[in-house]
């Protein structure tokens, strides 16, 4: 089996656009990934196996090629600095922004703000760029309480429909970057699987383009 292919998966929201993508370009979990526990999963190619995981752990599975391949959010990749992995691919799904927000009508503060982010690495760069100083909180999710209780004057978070700023009264700022989901290998793995790799890359591909 020195050809099998592992592929980690990002659980959550984006597996459920993974799933339907996948299966157009023929791969198919045995079973319901939704209704197990399991974290491994065999699929409908013998050699092809999924792994299903948080998205911030896809980057590091690939990059020590416990993982051959991964589907990962931009966003994820950003923060990790995604080095030892290939981004063949633009799955063009789960696309949403990476921006800055604060409080509705609030006013950044001169001088040093505070940023809560669950993306230090991608908010201190940011910041930096743009000549801020920043002093970077880190939170593992709930962002948006950060300025309510006066934690931070600014978040860095994913937005999507905006309706999470606004129920709790912030409003978007700045746009960091335009996130969707990509597909990864390793570098590695690309070299010794190429043959299988670049097959299922083309599939992947295929299945991209003819939904586009
Ligand atoms: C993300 C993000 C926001 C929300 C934005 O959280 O952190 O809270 O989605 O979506 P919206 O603009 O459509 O309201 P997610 O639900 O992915 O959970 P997380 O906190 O684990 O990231």
């Amino acid at each position: 089996m020195s050809q099998e292919i592992i592929i980690a998966l990002t659980k959550g929201r984006i597996l459920k656009e993974t799933l339907p993508l996948f299966a157009a370009a023929g791969i198919e979990p045995l079973e319901d990934i939704s209704q197990s526990r399991k974290l491994i999963f065999e699929t409908n190619q013998a050699d092809v196996r999924l792994l299903v995981i948080r998205g911030s752990d896809v980057p590091t599975y690939v990059q020590y090629g416990a993982a051959d391949m991964g589907v990962s959010g931009k966003d994820m990749l950003l923060e990790s600095a995604g080095a030892g992995l290939y981004e063949p691919l633009d799955l063009n799904i789960a696309r949403c922004q990476l921006m800055t927000a604060a409080l509705k009508g609030h006013s950044i503060p001169q001088g040093r703000v505070r940023v809560a982010t669950k993306f230090v690495n991608i908010a201190r760069q940011y910041f930096a760029e743009q000549g801020v100083q920043a002093d970077v909180i880190k939170l593992y999710g709930a962002m948006e309480l950060a300025p309510l209780m006066n934690l931070a004057d600014l978040i860095v978070d994913i937005v999507d429909t905006g309706n999470t700023l606004k129920a709790n009264g912030m409003e978007p700022l700045e746009l960091i970057a335009p996130i969707s989901s990509r597909l990864v290998v390793n570098k590695a793995a690309m070299k010794r699987k190429y043959q299988r790799i670049q097959q299922l890359i083309d599939s992947l591909r295929q299945a991209v383009m003819s939904r586009a």
